[in-house]
């Protein structure tokens, strides 16, 4: 990954992800049901963002390890919730310096392209018979918004700007993957999950602000705006009615146990 695209994809303003962002840690606490996180388990918070669902983890009395690569993010996990341990750190590469009971990841996995290396991140501490809990963005997440945007750069003779920056994959090649790292998934979906972005009618323009730029990340900030307008008039016919911004969210969610 080169060095402009890096810093594109981590350097989000924290506050802004907790204000207009709010629902990612929302729709989160339901993942959170299927860790069931015990008292005294050691779980590690894989992409912990600003530490809402680590901390939410840690009530249950278990200890948390958040891990994160932006360094906003964490220091803002670090100012919230100054009782637990935060780590930032590129979560295809992070290893752990002691083992722990459980994984936990929400809406993280999609950043990370090299998904071997982050499966191999998140499994080499877990110990056996330990479990995996993740949810991501899966096949054909934000399929309409992705199509705009193409079409946008399209339309503007610049389809070469246009980068994937993210990774959604089908059940099955996920869980080829896990099983690959000594993990027997037991359970594994993909699922739609339309998702009501926050701030009414600025919602498209607000996600591609913080988002959406990842398509088009060597571009002048004028020209981004520019893009980012022309890809939300786009998409008004089909994600937009009555003041809501409702994007096409897929999620892949799976639990899988360390044998
Ligand atoms: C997601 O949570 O599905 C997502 C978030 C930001 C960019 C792309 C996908």
């Amino acid at each position: 990954m080169n060095d402009a695209k890096q810093d594109q994809k981590v350097h989000w303003a924290a506050n802004t992800y907790d204000e207009s962002m709010s629902f990612v840690s929302s729709f989160g606490e339901d993942v959170l049901s299927w860790l069931n996180p015990q008292a005294g388990e050691i779980i590690v918070d894989f992409g912990c963002g600003t530490g809402d669902l680590a901390s939410a983890i840690s009530s249950q009395g278990s200890e948390v390890i958040g891990v994160d690569i932006s360094p906003e993010m964490v220091e803002r996990a670090r100012l919230k919730y100054p009782h637990l341990t935060f780590h930032r750190a590129d979560g295809m590469g992070w290893k752990a310096d002691r083992a722990y009971d459980a994984v936990f990841s929400n809406a993280a996995l999609h950043w990370m392209k090299d998904a071997d290396a982050a499966v191999d991140s998140m499994t080499a501490g877990l110990r056996n018979g330990g479990r995996l809990v993740v949810e991501f963005g899966g096949y054909g997440n934000v399929a309409t918004i992705i199509e705009a945007v193409r079409e946008t750069l399209q339309a503007n003779g610049r389809e070469d700007a246009f980068v994937m920056p993210w990774y959604f994959p089908q059940v099955g090649e996920y869980a080829s993957l896990l099983e690959k790292y000594g993990m027997e998934v037991r359970f594994a979906q993909l699922f739609d999950r339309p998702t009501v972005l926050n701030n009414g009618e600025n919602g498209m323009k607000d996600w591609l602000e913080m988002f959406g730029t990842a398509m088009f990340p060597k571009t002048e900030q004028y020209e981004m705006g520019l893009w980012i307008e022309e890809s939300t008039r786009r998409l008004k016919d089909k994600l937009y009615d009555q003041g809501v911004w409702t994007a096409d969210y897929r999620r892949l969610r799976v639990l899988a146990v360390k044998r």
